[in-house]
């Protein structure tokens, strides 16, 4: 598992950490033991759902895709991507609602189903411990990463707190019970031992923006869409740790 990595090029910090390492002792050993992480049994839920037939055209993930550990290995660590049909970045999520809009005739998931969360990090764990990465030079990346960097940068909400303020000036530090990290999305969906369930990563984000109290974003808005191809850039390096374990 690589839980620091140099930082690239034009990143704030030299050096990017994973939040594993700011979490108690204990939590750490539940997350890096795959036999009593709890995030693993949704995994395993979702490989029923992957081989299951859904939707008019009677087909499952498996019928086109085949094994799941085999066409989805490596596949999670380089989301979000372009994609022209939608002329806009998606992420894992999205490209899970594409298939089972276009190719199954199924309903998408709707936000935050225990399904799309399990299925997400279902694909994303096949690339478990691989570097993540993202390809900026594809279609408009670039712009939507300057546009999640505008955001990433300023300051919301009756606290009038940016992301930075916290996860950048000041990492390290306590924040009532909290260690303070640098907000990595490395882990997403992360397990909640608090919530006994799966976070996404766009209810973390708006959860995070919502503690400045401000209005949030709809999730895979635009704006949240934007700040996941930025913060995951930030990422850069770090190797995937879904279900990664929090309190
Ligand atoms: C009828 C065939 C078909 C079915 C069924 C199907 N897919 Fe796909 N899937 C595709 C095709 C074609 C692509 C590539 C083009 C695109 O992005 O839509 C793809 C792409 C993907 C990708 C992106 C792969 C990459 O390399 O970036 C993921 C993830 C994915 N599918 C997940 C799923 C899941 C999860 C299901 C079940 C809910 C599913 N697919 C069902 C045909 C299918
Ligand atoms: C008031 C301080 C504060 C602000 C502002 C804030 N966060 Fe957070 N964030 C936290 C705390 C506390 C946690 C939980 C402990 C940790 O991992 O740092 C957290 C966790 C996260 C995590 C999960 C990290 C992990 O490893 O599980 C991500 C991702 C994140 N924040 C992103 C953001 C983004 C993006 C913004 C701006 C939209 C933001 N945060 C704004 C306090 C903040």
């Amino acid at each position: 598992m690589i839980t620091r990595a140099p930082a690239p090029e034009g990143h704030p910090f030299d050096e990017v950490l994973s939040g594993w390492l700011f979490r108690e002792a204990e939590t750490r050993a539940v997350e890096a033991d795959s036999f009593q992480n709890p995030g693993m049994l949704e995994v395993e839920r979702a490989a029923e759902i992957w081989s299951t037939p859904e939707g008019t055209a009677g087909k499952s993930c498996e019928t086109c895709h085949g094994d799941v550990s085999e066409s989805m290995k490596g596949v999670g660590a380089h989301y979000p991507k372009w994609d022209k049909d939608a002329n806009r970045p998606i992420n894992i999520e999205l490209q899970i609602d594409k298939c089972r809009t276009e190719q199954m005739g199924a309903e998408p998931y709707k936000f935050d189903a225990k399904d799309q969360k399990a299925m997400t990090a279902l694909i994303k764990n096949q690339s478990l411990g691989e570097p993540m990465s993202v390809d900026l030079s594809q279609g408009d990346m670039q712009s939507w990463w300057d546009r999640g960097k505008d955001t990433y940068y300023t300051r919301t909400g009756q606290l009038n707190l940016s992301c930075s303020n916290c996860h950048e000036d000041s990492m390290g530090n306590m924040i009532r019970a909290d260690h303070l990290s640098q907000g990595q999305v490395n882990g997403f969906p992360t397990y909640r031992l608090k919530q006994s369930a799966l976070v996404s990563l766009h209810n973390r984000f708006r959860g995070c923006i919502r503690d400045t109290r401000a209005e949030f974003p709809k999730a895979f808005s635009d704006e949240l869409m934007a700040l996941e191809v930025y913060v995951t850039w930030r990422g850069t390096g770090l190797s995937v740790e879904t279900p990664a374990v929090r309190q």
